[in-house]
């Protein structure tokens, strides 16, 4: 069977063990997978390098798209193998070892990693680990249901190790748009000019003696984590649907919007899916995770055209997409994420751009990855990508976190991501916050009372107030403005009066 998947002959020696191409993988190396949240990960590798290190203890610098399934950033972490993880993961056993300073985590634009090694701003790739579907005739690598980083990361690599993954169907040949953006400083400009634009060739184009091993795998993707959609995400997409009614009747927008991006999660998800529910049609998205609420869509009838870097579904959703990807090819394009997330196409597109925050404050800057300031969540992944150069910055969240013990709405976030001047919308279950053409001290009245819970909003009102009274473009009582994080940390509630 796997000699249908390599179609050359001249490939067929190099397919060896799992555990003979880990041992291409040596101490202090810097290893480019792929993988991009949990979508499209080789699988087989990294398990034998865990293994491996549990005998013999190394260390390895590991580069992906973003996070990894089939827990392997926690089976990494818990073998002690990283000592540098980039550019993003959302595994709650590496989040442990990172907020232990174990290992150096380096929280990264999503677009930039590979700008970054290109230019040698970061160590190379030694050795490159990339999930196929195929190797074709000329030794061009077939992605599965990711292209991340892997494109660049096998170019720019020393050697290739290829996991052929046999349980990855072969519809999905044909889905990959890989371009690769020439040197700067004389880089001509990326053609890609709408979510349907091919620009590139539908598989990595490498140089076929890079490739070092082949590996042949059978094990699936994990499944998305995401939850169903609840009340309050219903409220949040109600919310934006009826803001986006609104530019329509002003002539801003047309039923149709803009092109779509959605961030990754269940609050997106849930977000994308009240689109159904919505006068909006002829929808397209590009957009960087393609999760269920991109098929929901397609189903509808809302949604003509997707363009992401990964698909990351539930298991159902997984196997009906599959059996019906003749369906749905010609709607769907995965491109690098240098790609989906430039900032030149983003701007041009004109991005519609909805992404999650844990909290924002009272002027409406975000943080999407610090809980209580200190410890990391998951990373920034895209959404400063996105929400810098869209053409509309939407911040959705719950307006309280663990049975109303946190607001999300807080004076002063305790970490910033996203500054005001990136953020145009805030939408909690309460209600929005339409942040644009507004002063600092506009903003913090439109959000505390469109946005904050009510246990919360008069205690944010009295900050506002008597910071007002102070003075100042952006007013604060700087003394005071972490007070609600640091009683959480004391008294396990944000309530100012605990
Ligand atoms: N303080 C502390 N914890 C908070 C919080 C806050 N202000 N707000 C939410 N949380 C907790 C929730 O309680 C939940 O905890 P649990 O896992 O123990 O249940 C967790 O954060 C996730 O929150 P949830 O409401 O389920 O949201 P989500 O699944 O939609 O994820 C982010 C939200 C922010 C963590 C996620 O979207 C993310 O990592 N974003 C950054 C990267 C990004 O935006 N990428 C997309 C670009 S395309």
């Amino acid at each position: 069977m796997h000699r249908k998947r390599i179609r050359h002959p001249r490939f067929w020696d190099r397919v060896v063990s799992a555990e003979e191409a880990a041992s291409l993988i040596t101490d202090g190396m810097t290893v480019g997978m792929s993988g991009f949240t949990r979508a499209g990960e080789a699988k087989a590798v990294p398990m034998a390098l865990a293994e491996r290190a549990r005998i013999t203890p190394f260390k390895i610098t590991l580069m992906t798209g973003a996070s990894l399934g089939n827990d392997l950033d926690k089976t990494l972490a818990e073998a002690h193998v990283l000592s540098r993880r980039i550019p993003f993961q959302a595994d709650p056993g590496l989040r442990k070892a990172i907020n232990a300073g174990e290992v150096m985590f380096i929280d990264q634009h999503l677009s930039e990693t590979v700008e970054q090694l290109r230019t040698h701003q970061i160590p190379a790739i030694d050795i490159a680990v990339i999930e196929a579907v195929a190797i074709t005739e000329q030794g061009g690598i077939i992605p599965t249901t990711s292209v991340g980083n892997s494109a660049s990361f096998a170019i720019l690599a020393d050697k290739v190790i290829v996991e052929i993954n046999l349980s990855q169907s072969d519809t999905l040949e044909g889905l990959h748009d890989i371009y690769i953006p020439s040197r700067r400083p004389s880089r001509q400009p990326i053609p890609v000019v709408s979510p349907e634009s091919r620009v590139g060739f539908p598989f990595i184009p490498i140089d076929p003696d890079k490739i070092a091993a082949i590996v042949v795998t059978e094990k699936r993707d994990s499944s998305s984590t995401i939850l169903p959609p609840d009340d309050g995400t219903r409220n949040i997409a109600g919310h934006l649907a009826e803001f986006l009614g609104n530019e329509v009747r002003q002539g801003r927008l047309t039923n149709e919007l803009q092109p779509l991006q959605a961030g990754i999660g269940t609050i997106a998800n849930a977000v994308m899916h009240g689109f159904i529910d919505t006068p909006f049609h002829s929808l397209k998205m590009y957009s960087e995770v393609l999760q269920d609420s991109t098929f929901d869509l397609f189903d509808a009838g809302k949604l003509d055209f997707a363009s992401g870097s990964s698909i990351t579904l539930s298991q159902a959703k997984y196997q009906q997409v599959i059996t019906d990807m003749a369906h749905y090819k010609h709607k769907l394009i995965l491109r690098p994420q240098e790609i989906s997330n430039h900032p030149e196409v983003i701007r041009r597109l004109g991005l519609i751009c909805i992404n999650t925050a844990l909290e924002f404050d009272i002027y409406g800057n975000v943080n999407s990855t610090h809980v209580g300031g200190t410890h990391m969540m998951n990373g920034i992944g895209g959404s400063g990508d996105f929400a810098r150069n869209g053409h509309m910055s939407v911040f959705v969240t719950k307006s309280i976190a663990k049975d109303g013990k946190i607001s999300s709405v807080v004076p002063m976030v305790s970490h910033v991501d996203h500054t005001e001047h990136d953020v145009d919308i805030l939408i909690t279950e309460i209600g929005l916050a339409d942040l644009r053409g507004l002063a600092p001290r506009e903003r913090a009245q439109t959000i505390i009372a469109n946005c904050a819970h009510p246990s919360y909003r008069d205690d944010l009102a009295d900050y506002y107030r008597r910071a007002a009274e102070r003075g100042g473009h952006t007013p604060h009582l700087i003394e005071e403005a972490f007070s609600w994080h640091s009683n959480f940390r004391q008294h396990g509630t944000m309530k100012p009066d605990a």
